[in-house]
C-alpha cells in the first residue's frame, strides 16, 4: 500500500475551515485572491499559464486519468491511473485468466513477467537489462537485499561487522535492517547520511541510504556516496522509493551494488504494485537470496529438493508473481513511452521552484517553513513544508480540493509528479495554502 494517511488524531488548532473549491485558475478579480491585474495572484497565475504553454510534457497528461477540478500533488505515496489500465486490466481478468486459464503461464507470457517487466523499468532508473527483477513488496526486496548484501561482504573477507543505516530513514527500512543485521551478526549504526563518509571503515560491511528522504524530499549523492562506500569496501544497497521516475538515478553508471525500489508512486503502478530489486550483474554470480524459493529455481517445474539458483537477476524472484497486479504495472509504464527521465526532471525542478515561489508570495511569512533543500542538487519532486496543525492543514486543503498528505509531526508534502502535474496546479495548490492561513 502506499503510504497511509492516518486520520484519527485529535485536531489541535483550527486553520480557516469549510470554504468551498478553489477556482482550477487564480483569474484576476476572480474568488482565488486579492485579484486585479498586477496582483501577485494575477502576476502568478499568468506565469504558470505561460509556464504550461511552452512545457513540452503537458500532453502527457491525457496519458492519466484524473478527477475534474482536483489538483493531485499526492503521487510520491500514490501514483495517478494511467489511462491504458483499466482495459489491460480488464484483458487480463476476463481473458488471460477468465478464458485461457492455466494456459496463460506460457501463452500470456505471466511466468516470465517478474524480469520483463524489470526490463522494462530498468531504463528508469539506469539499468542495463537483466539486473532488475519485479515482485513482492519493497520491505520484502529490502530483506533479500540487506541479508545478500551481508553475505557478499562476508564472502570478500573476514571482519566487516557493521551496517550503516540512514538514521531517518522509512521506517521499514530501519525495522528491516535491524532483523537483517541480527540475523547475519552485524551491528546497526543509525547515521546521517551527510555523516556516512566519516563513519565509514574497514568493519563497513552494508550500507543503506534512501536516494531521496520520503518527509524532507531531500535527495541524497547517490554517486558521491557510494563511491566512498566503495572505497571502504563496503556494499552499497539504495532505496529508491522517492526517486524512480522522478529523476535519474543511475545505477549501472554509478555502480551501485543492490538497490530496491516502490512502483506505486512515480511509476504510477497502484495500490500494493509489485515493487522491484536491482542486483547489479557483477554480483549475481554470488547473491545468495535469504528466500531461496521456487520461482528462483534454476529448474522451478523439475521439483527437486535441492535448491539451485537461477542466472541472473531472477533469482531474486520469491514465488508465485502477482500476476493481476504485476500486469497492471507493465501497462502503467507504457505512459513512459518517449519520455526521457532528464526531461521529467527538468520538469519536476521548475514545478517545485514555482510551487516555492508561490508559497513565498502567498503564504503568510512565519507560517510555514521549506525543509527541502532549495538547491536543486540537493532536492527531490517534492515540497515539505514545516507548519503548525500540518494534519489539520491537510485535511483543509483536501476538502479544497488541493491533495497532498502529511507526516507526523508537523510536515505537509506535496509530491509533484511532471507526467501529469502543471504549473497552474502549482500555483493553486499555493494559492490555496495562503487562503488557509489568510
Ligand atoms: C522510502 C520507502 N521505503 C520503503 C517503503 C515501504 O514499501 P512497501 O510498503 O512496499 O514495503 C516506503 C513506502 O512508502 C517508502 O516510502
Amino acid at each position: 500500500m502506499s503510504e497511509p494517511t492516518r486520520t484519527s488524531e485529535p485536531a489541535a488548532a483550527r486553520p480557516r475551515a469549510g470554504a468551498p473549491l478553489e477556482p482550477d485558475h487564480g483569474a484576476p478579480g476572480t474568488a482565488g485572491g486579492p485579484g486585479g491585474s498586477g496582483s501577485p495572484t494575477g502576476d502568478l497565475a499568468a506565469r504558470a499559464a505561460a509556464l504550461d504553454a511552452a512545457d513540452e510534457l503537458a500532453g502527457l497528461r491525457d496519458r492519466f486519468t484524473l478527477p475534474d477540478g482536483v489538483v493531485y500533488l499526492d503521487g510520491n505515496s500514490l501514483g495517478a491511473l494511467p489511462a491504458t489500465v483499466a482495459a489491460a486490466t480488464s484483458d487480463v481478468v476476463t481473458r488471460q485468466w477468465g478464458e485461457l486459464l492455466i494456459r496463460s503461464w506460457d501463452e500470456s507470457d505471466w511466468w516470465t513477467a517478474p524480469e520483463r517487466i524489470g526490463d522494462k523499468l530498468a531504463p528508469l532508473v539506469g539499468a542495463a537489462p537483466g539486473q532488475v527483477v519485479v515482485g513482492d513488496s519493497t520491505s520484502v526486496n529490502l530483506f533479500k537485499a540487506l541479508v545478500g548484501a551481508a553475505r557478499l561482504a562476508e564472502a570478500a573477507g573476514p571482519g566487516r561487522t557493521t551496517m550503516l543505516v540512514d538514521a531517518a530513514t522509512f521506517p521499514t527500512d530501519g525495522y528491516i535492517a535491524a532483523s537483517a543485521a541480527r540475523m547475519t551478526g552485524l551491528t546497526v549504526l543509525p547515521t546521517d547520511p551527510a555523516d556516512v563518509p566519516a563513519a565509514l571503515g574497514p568493519d563497513t560491511a552494508v550500507v543503506l541510504l534512501n536516494h531521496v528522504d520520503y518527509r524532507t524530499g531531500r535527495l541524497h549523492d547517490l554517486p558521491g556516496l557510494t563511491r566512498a562506500v566503495h572505497a571502504a569496501g563496503a556494499i552499497a544497497v539504495w532505496d529508491l522509493c522517492h526517486s524512480a521516475g522522478a529523476l535519474p538515478v543511475g545505477l549501472d553508471a554509478h555502480a551501485v551494488d543492490l538497490a530496491v525500489g516502490c512502483t506505486y508512486k512515480y511509476l504510477n503502478g497502484g495500490p500494493g504494485a509489485p515493487a522491484y530489486l536491482y542486483i547489479a550483474e557483477r554480483h549475481q554470480a554470488a547473491f545468495d537470496s535469504p528466500l531461496p524459493g521456487w520461482n528462483s529455481h534454476a529448474d522451478p517445474f523439475g521439483m527437486t529438493p535441492h535448491y539451485a539458483p537461477a542466472e541472473g537477476a531472477l533469482r531474486g524472484r520469491v514465488g508465485t508473481p502477482d500476476i493481476l497486479s504485476m500486469l497492471a504495472l507493465e501497462s502503467a509504464l507504457d505512459a513512459w513511452d518517449g519520455v526521457t527521465v532528464e526531461a521529467v526532471r527538468a520538469k519536476s525542478l521548475a514545478l517545485t521552484d514555482f510551487f516555492l515561489a508561490c508559497v513565498a508570495q502567498y503564504v503568510p511569512q512565519g507560517t510555514v517553513e521549506p525543509v527541502t533543500p532549495a538547491e536543486h542538487e540537493r532536492r527531490g519532486s517534492q515540497v515539505s513544508l514545516r507548519t503548525e496543525n500540518a494534519r489539520e492543514v491537510m485535511r483543509e486543503l483536501i476538502a479544497r480540493g488541493v491533495v497532498g498528505d502529511y507526516r507526523a509531526p508537523d510536515v505537509l508534502r506535496f509530491g509533484f509528479t511532471p507526467l501529469y502535474v502543471g504549473f497552474a496546479d502549482a500555483e493553486r495548490a499555493a494559492r490555496t495554502l495562503g487562503h488557509i492561513f489568510g
